[in-house]
Parts: structure tokens; sequence; C-alpha cells
């Protein structure tokens, strides 16, 4: 399975925040942002990524993950020029993509549920279809919504309705089985001018080939958009941390992945042996189980 990563937002509503720096650069809590849909991805088992970024940015990311090798994985980067909305991920990464099976995360949500990763590999276990997932939200009016019926099928996909029909909204994480690019290349703009997630995914729910996981109500889910949106999830990630887990460790992950072997991930720890980060990583190394 390939996975891609869409990191091209420049987070203008961010502003001036992100001026000098992408939004999935910025850092919430202890860690870049990208790190945490990159940590769910490597969890997933993908090791073949493609991270489409803004225009200008290459070295930064470069700088911050290079090609994946100390994680064991490959990552190479492509730019999006122009913000056409979520499905051009599919057009962008459609060559690099082929004919496999794709997972798509959107650089600025982070999750967390200590089940998570189960739920996660089982939805990459996909064979063909898509397979998503409905996540209890204070403000479904903001997002993409689910509604099921009371067998607890999904019936309706609805992309920032004005009266939602549910509470449940599909956050930035998606599988698909194979022929999304496809797909994409046939959607038409929205009103709002991009090729929506949801449209795609709603082809797949009226073929009846979506698959909807219901997380966990207690799961942690913030879209990093907005800079409410930023502390709140840092503080989160803050209040959990404390616990003794971390979350959105990509070292951690690729450790427990089997991706990389306990000494590479022991130099990667005491290269930022500064930080309680880097600590933490060198401490999973010496067998802490976090
Ligand atoms: C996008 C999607 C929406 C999804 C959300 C998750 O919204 O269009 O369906 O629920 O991401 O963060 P946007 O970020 O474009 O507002």
């Amino acid at each position: 399975m390939k996975g891609i990563i869409l990191a091209a937002g420049k987070g203008t509503r961010l502003y001036p925040a992100t001026e000098a720096v992408c939004k999935p650069l910025l850092t919430v809590y202890d860690k870049p942002m990208i790190y945490y849909p990159l940590s769910l991805m490597i969890d997933a088992g993908i090791r073949d990524i493609m991270i489409i970024i803004p225009p200008g940015e290459e070295e930064r990311f470069e700088k911050l993950l290079g090609d994946g090798f100390h994680l064991g994985i490959s990552i190479r980067y492509k730019i999006q020029y122009k913000a056409r909305g979520i499905g051009d991920a599919f057009i962008i990464g459609r060559d690099f993509i082929e004919r496999d099976k794709v997972c798509l995360a959107l650089g600025d949500n982070i999750f967390y549920h200590e089940n998570l990763s189960d739920f996660i590999r089982k939805a990459g276990e996909i064979r063909e279809g898509a397979s998503v997932f409905g996540c209890w939200s204070e403000n479904p009016e903001a997002f993409g919504v689910v509604e099921f019926d009371e067998k607890g099928t999904a019936v309706s996909l609805e992309e920032k309705p004005e009266r939602p029909r549910s509470h449940y909204v599909v956050p930035g994480l998606y599988f698909y089985g194979g022929a999304v690019a496809e797909r994409a290349a046939r959607l038409l703009p929205s009103a709002r001018g991009e090729l929506e997630i949801t449209d795609i995914n709603r082809g797949f729910l009226e073929e009846g080939r979506l698959k909807v996981t219901v997380l966990p109500k207690d799961t942690v889910w913030f879209d990093a958009g907005t800079a409410e949106g930023v502390i709140k999830a840092g503080v989160k990630i803050m209040e959990l941390q404390k616990n003794g887990r971390y979350i959105g460790c990509v070292e951690e992950a690729a450790y427990r992945r089997g991706f990389i072997c306990r000494e590479r991930l022991e130099a990667l720890g005491r290269r930022m042996k500064a930080s309680d980060y880097g600590r933490y990583v060198a401490g999973i190394a010496r067998g802490r189980t976090g």
C-alpha cells in the first residue's frame, strides 16, 4: 500500500504564524505537526510515502525528514502549485500510486486513542472500495458529515452541511482499495472551487463500497487548521504524554513496526538527547515500554 500525506496547506488561517513556515511544519506541543499523520502511516505499516508540499518548502521538509531512510521508509516530495482541494492529491500522486492501494492522510489532522493502531491496521487491510472513519464532533458542520441508519450503516455523506444529519464527521485519514486516481480525475470542483474528498467517498457509498468505522467516543481528534486548534491539540498532547506514552513519535512507530533496529532507534534518540522527546526515544531503545 502506498501512502500520501497532503501537507500542501500554506495555512492562511494561521497568518502571521505561517508567513515564513508552512502549516505542516509548525510545532504542535513538542514536534512538527507532520509527525502526527506520518506516525499513523508508519503504524499502518506503510513504507512508501509521498508528501505533497507547498512550493518553496522542499528544503525544509528535506532537512526534517530527508528521504525517510533513517526511519526505514521511503519518502518523496511532490509540490502542489495550486490548492485545488483534497481530491487533487490523487491526481498529483497518480503515477506514484500506480495500481496499488493507497492511504491518504491530511497533514493537519491529529488523532489519538489507545486502540487507534488496531483500527488503522484493520482499515489498512482493505481489498477494494474505500474505508474511512467516523469521529464524534461537537461542531460537525465544519467537516464532512456521515449519517447512519438504525443498523449503523452509513447512508449519507455531506461536506460542511448547514444542518448536519449527525454528529459524526469523517476525519482526514482515508484508505482506498484502488482506482481512486481515476475517480479523482473525473471530479468537478465544488461550490467552494475544490475537488472534494467527500464527493469521492460518496461515489463509493452509493455503490455500497464504503466502509465507515466509528471510532470510540473518547478518541481525540483535532483539525489543527486554526490558532485555537493548534493550541488545543498541543495542550491535549502534553497532558496525554504525561501518562508516559508519546503521540506522533515517528521513531517509535518505525521501531515498533520493525522498520528500524534498536541500535538505530537509540542513535536517533541520542542525537536529540537535550530534549524530553529525544530522551523518550532513547528510553524506548533501552527497553522502556512507554
Ligand atoms: C477537509 C474535508 C472534510 C474533512 C476534514 C477533516 O475539510 O473536506 O471532509 O472532514 O478535512 O479535517 P477542510 O480541511 O477542507 O475544511
